[in-house]
C-alpha cells in the first residue's frame, strides 16, 4: 500500500510539475511512459536506506581522457583519481586525471579540427545528421547512460533514465535542428556597398560542467556549440566523470570527426584553471558556483580575453498567493525544493507564503516531506537519493545547524539519514527570517525555508532582495497577481503554476551574480558565433 502511494506521488509529480520537457513535446514523459514508471513503483518494495546497496547491471569500462577521438591516459601516466558511490562512500573507479598537459593536448586536437579539420567546412546539414544519428544512440544507450549517471552522482535511476537521458536526446535533435538554418543577414547600409552580415562559428569552446546533472549539463554546452561548427574542450566535475566518457564514445560513433569533441576528467584548480586561462581557446562557458565563476572570468581575462558565459548559483523565491490552490502549491514547492536532492541551481529555496494560509501550508508540506521516499536511488520508488558527495553533505548538515542556532523553527528532518552514505533527511525550517544565513545563501541541499508574506509589494521587494537572480516560481489563479510578480522578479525565468520546465526551445540563465548569458534555445547559439561584417564596394548600383 506504501508502495502504491508512493507511486501515485511519483507519477503525480511528473505529470503535473512539469519537468524538462514541455508536455506539448512528443518527447515529453508521457502517459504511456508516466505508465511505465508506474508500473516499475509497483513492482518495488518499500525504500530503505542502502544496508546492501542495488549492484546496478554495468562494468565500468571508460575512464581514460579522450582527446583527438582516442581514449588515453593522462600525460602524467597512470595519473588518476577516484570517483565514488555517494551510496556507500566507496570507490567506483579510477578515473585519469587531466593536467595542464592534458589540456594542451586536447586544445591542440580541437584547433586542428577547427583551423583544418572536417567540422567547421562541413555542410550544416552533414552535422545536423551527426547530432541525429547521436540523438538515436543515446535512446539505444539510455539504459547504460542513465546507469552511469545514477551511480556517480546519487540521483534516482527513474528520473536519469525516463527524464533526463529523453531530454538529452531531445536536446540534441533541437540544435540538430537549428545547424541547417543558422544565417547572417544582409543590411542596407548608406553609400554604394554590399553588406552581408556574416555568422561564423567561434573557434574552440572550452567548456566547464558541474556534478548536479552531468549529462544535461554536457548537452546544454556541446549541443549548441557543435551546431554552430565549433570543436570543445569540455572538462567534467571531479565527482561525476563517468556519463559523459559514454556520450562522447558515442558521438564519435555518431561519425564526428576526430578531435571535435575532447573530454578531459579532472579537478577545478589544475585541469579547470587550464581551460579558462588558455590562450588558443576562444571562448568559455562554465556551470557551477558564483566564487568559481568569477575565478573562471577573471582567467579568460587575464589570458586572452575569451568571452564567458557564466550559469551560476541562485536562491529562487517561490511565492505561493492567498488564492493558490494550497495542495498543488505544496506538492510543487516541495519539487521546486527537493528535487534532485535539492542540488539545483534554480531550487526553489525561499519559499515566501501568504499569511492568510501559512499554517495550513507549513503542516501540509510537514506532511509531504515525512512521505518523501529516501534510499537507494536504484530502488523503485524511491524519490531522494543520497547528496553527491562528503564535501556537500557536511555543508548542507553545517547549513541545518546553522539555521537552528539562527532561530529559525526545524518543522522536521535536520539530520542524516541511515548511517551509510551521504543521505539527509527532507528538512523544512519555518518562520524563517530574510537576515538569516539560510535565507541568503545557497544551501544546495534537501532543505526547505518557509517564510510568510502579507502584502504583493513586499514581497516583490523581498524576494529581489538577494545577490542572485536566476528563477522564481509564482503560484496564484490571479491573472493580475501573476503579471505583476512576472515582470516585478529581477530573475531569468519565472514558472507560473508550474516549476523546472526545462525545454530546449525555453532559454535558461540568471541576473546579477547568478550568471550571465542564456542557455539553450535560440540565444545559445549566440554564444557559439562571431559576427562579421563583410563590406564590398559596389561599383553601377542597379539600387540601394
Ligand atoms: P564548483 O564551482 O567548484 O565546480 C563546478 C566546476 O568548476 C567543476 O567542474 C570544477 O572542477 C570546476 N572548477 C572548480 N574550481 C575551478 C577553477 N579554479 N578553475 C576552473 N574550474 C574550476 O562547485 P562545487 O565546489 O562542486 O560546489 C560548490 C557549490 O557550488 C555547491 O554547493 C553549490 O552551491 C554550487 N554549485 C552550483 C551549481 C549550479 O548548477 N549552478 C552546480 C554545482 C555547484
Ligand atoms: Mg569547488
Amino acid at each position: 500500500m506504501a508502495m502504491l502511494r508512493a507511486a501515485t506521488r511519483l507519477s503525480r509529480a511528473f505529470r503535473t510539475n512539469s519537468i524538462f520537457e514541455s508536455h506539448a513535446s512528443p518527447l515529453s514523459l508521457s502517459s504511456v511512459t508516466v505508465k511505465r514508471l508506474d508500473l516499475r513503483c509497483l513492482l518495488s518494495t518499500a525504500a530503505e536506506a542502502v544496508a546492501e546497496p542495488i549492484k546496478p547491471d554495468i562494468s565500468i569500462s571508460l575512464t581514460k581522457l579522450l582527446i583527438d577521438g582516442k581514449f588515453v591516459d593522462a600525460a602524467s601516466v597512470g595519473k588518476t583519481f577516484p570517483t565514488i558511490d555517494p551510496r556507500t562512500e566507496e570507490i567506483i573507479a579510477h578515473v585519469a586525471e587531466g593536467d595542464v598537459e592534458d589540456v594542451n593536448r586536447a586544445v591542440k586536437a580541437a584547433r586542428r579540427a577547427f583551423d583544418k579539420g572536417p567540422w567547421p567546412k562541413m555542410t550544416p546539414y552533414e552535422r545536423s545528421k551527426i547530432l541525429l544519428r547521436f540523438a538515436d544512440l543515446i535512446d539505444k544507450h539510455s539504459d547504460e547512460l542513465a546507469t552511469l549517471e545514477s551511480l556517480d552522482s546519487g540521483k534516482t535511476y527513474q528520473q536519469s533514465r525516463y527524464a533526463e537521458i529523453p531530454t538529452m536526446a531531445r536536446l540534441f535533435r533541437y540544435y540538430a535542428g537549428w545547424a541547417d538554418k543558422i544565417h547572417g543577414l544582409t543590411v542596407p547600409a548608406d553609400g554604394p556597398h554590399s553588406v552581408q552580415i556574416l555568422h561564423e562559428p567561434i573557434g574552440v569552446a572550452g567548456q566547464i560542467i558541474p556534478w548536479n546533472f552531468p549529462l544535461l549539463m554536457f548537452s546544454w554546452k556541446v549541443g549548441p556549440a557543435l551546431a554552430c561548427g565549433n570543436t570543445i574542450v569540455l572538462k567534467t566535475a571531479e565527482q561525476t566523470p563517468l556519463s559523459a566518457l559514454l556520450a562522447g564514445k558515442l558521438l564519435y560513433e555518431a561519425g564526428l570527426p576526430e578531435g571535435v569533441l575532447n573530454i578531459i576528467s579532472g579537478y577545478g584548480h589544475t585541469a579547470g584553471a587550464a581551460i579558462s586561462s588558455h590562450m588558443d581557446i576562444d571562448k568559455l562557458a562554465f556551470t557551477g558556483s558564483t566564487e568559481v565563476g568569477k575565478i573562471v572570468s577573471q582567467a579568460a581575462a587575464a589570458s586572452n580575453l575569451k568571452p564567458v558565459t557564466l550559469e551560476l548559483g541562485g536562491k529562487s523565491p517561490f511565492i505561493i498567493a492567498e488564492d493558490a490552490n494550497i495542495d498543488h502549491a505544496v506538492e510543487v514547492a516541495h519539487f521546486a525544493l527537493f528535487f534532485n536532492q535539492g542540488q539545483c541551481c534554480c531550487a526553489g529555496s525561499r519559499t515566501f507564503v501568504h499569511e492568510s494560509i501559512y499554517d495550513e501550508f507549513l503542516e501540509k508540506a510537514k506532511a509531504r516531506a515525512l512521505k518523501r521516499v529516501v534510499g537507494d536511488p536504484f530502488q523503485n520508488g524511491v524519490e531522494q537519493g543520497p547528496q553527491v558527495s562528503d564535501e556537500q553533505f557536511d555543508k548542507v548538515l553545517g547549513y541545518i545547524k546553522i539555521g537552528q542556532e539562527e532561530g529559525a523553527r526545524l518543522l522536521t528532518g535536520g539530520d542524516r539519514f541511515g548511517q551509510k552514505g551521504y543521505y539527509i533527511k527532507p528538512t523544512i525550517f519555518a518562520d524563517v527570517q530574510d537576515g538569516m544565513r539560510i535565507s541568503r545563501e545557497e544551501i544546495f541541499g534537501p532543505v526547505q525555508a518557509i517564510t510568510k508574506y502579507k502584502t504583493l509589494s513586499e514581497v516583490i521587494q523581498r524576494a529581489n532582495d538577494t545577490t542572485y537572480g536566476l528563477a522564481a516560481g509564482v503560484f496564484s489563479k490571479n491573472i493580475d497577481t501573476v503579471n505583476t510578480l512576472s515582470r516585478a522578479l529581477r530573475v531569468g525565468t519565472v514558472w507560473v503554476n508550474c516549476y523546472d520546465v526545462f525545454d530546449a526551445a525555453i532559454p535558461f540563465g540568471g541576473y546579477k551574480m547568478s550568471g550571465h548569458g542564456r542557455e539553450k534555445g535560440i540565444y545559445s547559439l549566440n554564444n557559439y558565433l562571431q559576427v562579421k561584417a563583410v563590406v564590398t564596394s559596389i561599383k553601377d548600383p542597379a539600387w540601394l
